[in-house]
C-alpha cells in the first residue's frame, strides 16, 4: 500500500469546530462509558471518573520532573507511594516512585535487579530472569531493552507458575524471579511465599507484579475473601509493581513501583551532572512526567478512600459471581480456571470461542482474545454491574448461534484445518497469503470476522513467523497509508 504524507494545518480551527472534530473521531472507539469494554478500561462509574478527570485537569500542564518547581506534585507522589506501601504490607522503610504505567514500573524493577546483581552476584554471562509463562510481556520487553535473558517457565494445571520448573530453571546466571498477583491471562495468583523461598535460597531478586491486583486484592481481603499472601508481608519480596490506572481508578499514565527499602531504589535513580544545561536528576525512566496523572492518583486515593474502594471491590466481586454463574449455566462454554479475583478467561471444549467473541463484537462488546488455550478474556469492573445481565444474554445467544453449524463456521473450520496442516510446511508464499489476511491494517476486519485469524494466531503463538507478522502489522498501523 502507498504511504501518504499528512500536511501541517495552515490555520488553526476555532475551538467548537475543533472539539466537534475530536468528538467525531471518537465515534468508532470502544464505548467504555457504557460498560461495553471488558479490556483496557477500569471504570468505577461516572462520579469517580469525573472527579479524577477534574483533578487531572488542575495539573494538566504541570511537570513532575522538577520537584522544586512543583512541590505539590512531590508531596502528592510521596503521599501516593506511602499509601500504596501501607496497603501492600510495607512499612516506613518501603519506598518507590510513580511511573507512567505497569510497563515502566516493570522495566525499572528489572533494571534495578540487574544493577543490584552486579554487586551481589558474579554473573559472567548474560543475566537471566525467570519469568512464568503467564507473566505479562512487559518482562520480555524489559529483558529486550536491558540485555537480560528471559527464561520462561511453564504454569501448572492450575495456571500458577510451576514451582518445580522454576527451581529447575535457576542457573548461576539467574538474577531475578517473577510472580504475578494475579496473572493477566487467567486471573490467578502465583504462590509468592514459595517463590520467596526459592529466591532466598538462591539469592534472587523477587519481583511481584501486582499491576492488576495491587489495588483490589487488599480490599478483597478486607471484605473477607481468601487472598493468599502476595505482598511485602512475605519476606523476600524486593519490589512490587501496582498500577494506579487500573483498579485504583486513576487516570491513564500512572503506576507505582515499590521497593522494600531505599537502598534497592537507589539503583533506579539517575543523575547526570556534567551537562552544560545544569544538574539533571530524575527518579524514573521518563524525564518530563505528567503532573495530571500524579494529581489524579492522589485524588483517587483521597477521594475514594478505603470505604469507597471496599464498596467498589464488593460491587466488582458481586458482578464476577454473577458472570461466573451465568457462564457456568451456558451450555458449551466454561471458565478456563476459577479466578482468584476479577479477571475471567472463558473458553470452550467444543465450540469456536473466537466465533463467539466475534458475535459479541458485532453486538458492540469489546473483548480480548487469548491463546493456548483459546479463550476470551473479561476484565470485570464496577461498571459491569449495570450490564452483566445484558452481556450474559448476548453471550448465550452468541453461543447458541455458533453451536448451529453454519456455513461460515464450516468454512472457518476448513480454513483453520488447512492452516494447521500448513503450519509445518509453511512456505514463504503461504505466509504472504496469511499476512495479507492478518495485516490489512483495517482493524474492523479483525473485529468483525476474526475467528479464523485468531485460530491461526493460536496455532502460531510464540513462533518467529507470527512475531514477524505482528511487527509488520504494527509498522503498518503506525504508518499513514492511502485509503
Ligand atoms: C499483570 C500486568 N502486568 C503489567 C501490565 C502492563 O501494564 P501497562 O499496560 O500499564 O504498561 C499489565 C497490563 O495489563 C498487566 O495486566
Amino acid at each position: 500500500m502507498k504511504k501518504k504524507q499528512i500536511a501541517f494545518p495552515t490555520q488553526g480551527l476555532d475551538k467548537e469546530a475543533l472539539l466537534e472534530k475530536l468528538r467525531l473521531l471518537k465515534t468508532d472507539d470502544a464505548r467504555w462509558k457504557m460498560g461495553r469494554t471488558f479490556a483496557h478500561i477500569y471504570n468505577p462509574g461516572n462520579d469517580i471518573s469525573e472527579m479524577v478527570r477534574e483533578a487531572y485537569n488542575l495539573f494538566y500542564y504541570e511537570n513532575a520532573l522538577n520537584p522544586y518547581a512543583f512541590p505539590s506534585l512531590r508531596k502528592m507522589e510521596l503521599d501516593v507511594v506511602g499509601m500504596a506501601a501501607s496497603l501492600l504490607g510495607g512499612n516506613e522503610e518501603t519506598t518507590g516512585t510513580i511511573n507512567n504505567g505497569g510497563t515502566e514500573s516493570i522495566f525499572l524493577a528489572m533494571h534495578s535487579a540487574r544493577e543490584w546483581a552486579k554487586e551481589h552476584h558474579h554473573v559472567t554471562e548474560t543475566p537471566e530472569v525467570i519469568i512464568p509463562a503467564s507473566a505479562h510481556p512487559a518482562f520480555h520487553k524489559a529483558c529486550h531493552y536491558l540485555g537480560l535473558k528471559p527464561v520462561v517457565v511453564p504454569v501448572g494445571t492450575d495456571y500458577r507458575v510451576n514451582l518445580a520448573e522454576a527451581w529447575k530453571a535457576i542457573t548461576p546466571h539467574s538474577i531475578a524471579i517473577i510472580g504475578s498477583a494475579p496473572s493477566f491471562p487467567h486471573g490467578v495468583i502465583d504462590n509468592i511465599p514459595k517463590l520467596a523461598e526459592l529466591a532466598a535460597e538462591n539469592n534472587l531478586w523477587l519481583h511481584v507484579d501486582a499491576c492488576v491486583g495491587g489495588f483490589i486484592l487488599p480490599f478483597a481481603r478486607k471484605l473477607g475473601h481468601l487472598i493468599p499472601d502476595f505482598d511485602f508481608s512475605v519476606a523476600g519480596v524486593y519490589s512490587i509493581s501496582a498500577d494506579l490506572h487500573k483498579y485504583a481508578y486513576a487516570a491513564k499514565g500512572s503506576s507505582v513501583l515499590l521497593y522494600k527499602n531505599a537502598q534497592l531504589r537507589r539503583y533506579q535513580l539517575f543523575t547526570y551532572t556534567g551537562w552544560s544545561g545544569g544538574i539533571y536528576a530524575s527518579p524514573s525512566f521518563g524525564g518530563t512526567r505528567a503532573g495530571g496523572a500524579i494529581a489524579a492518583a492522589w485524588a483517587a486515593f483521597n477521594g475514594i478512600g478505603e470505604a469507597g474502594y471496599l464498596k467498589l471491590t464488593e460491587k466488582t466481586l458481586q458482578t464476577v459471581r454473577r458472570l461466573r454463574q451465568g457462564i457456568e449455566n451456558i451450555k458449551g462454554i466454561k471458565l478456563i480456571t476459577p479466578p482468584d479475583i476479577s479477571l475471567l478467561a472463558v473458553g470452550s471444549d467444543k465450540l469456536d470461542i473466537y466465533a463467539i467473541a466475534d458475535e459479541l463484537s458485532e453486538k458492540g462488546w469489546f473483548i480480548n482474545r487469548q491463546f493456548k488455550p483459546a479463550c476470551m478474556h473479561l476484565t470485570v469492573c464496577p461498571i459491569h454491574a449495570d450490564v452483566a445481565d445484558e452481556f450474559l444474554l448476548d453471550l448465550q445467544q452468541a453461543t447458541e448461534k455458533v453451536q448451529k453449524l453454519s456455513f461460515t463456521r464450516f468454512a472457518n473450520t476448513m480454513q483453520l484445518a488447512a492452516v494447521k496442516g500448513l503450519k509445518k510446511i509453511l512456505s514463504p508464499e503461504n505466509f504472504q497469503k496469511l499476512k495479507s489476511l492478518t495485516t490489512s491494517g483495517k482493524s474492523d476486519n479483525v473485529s468483525k470476522n476474526s475467528s479464523v485469524i485468531y485460530g491461526v494466531f493460536d496455532e502460531l503463538a510464540g513462533t518467529s513467523e507470527l512475531n514477524n507478522m505482528v511487527i509488520d502489522a504494527l509498522d503498518n498501523l503506525y504508518t499513514n497509508l492511502e485509503d
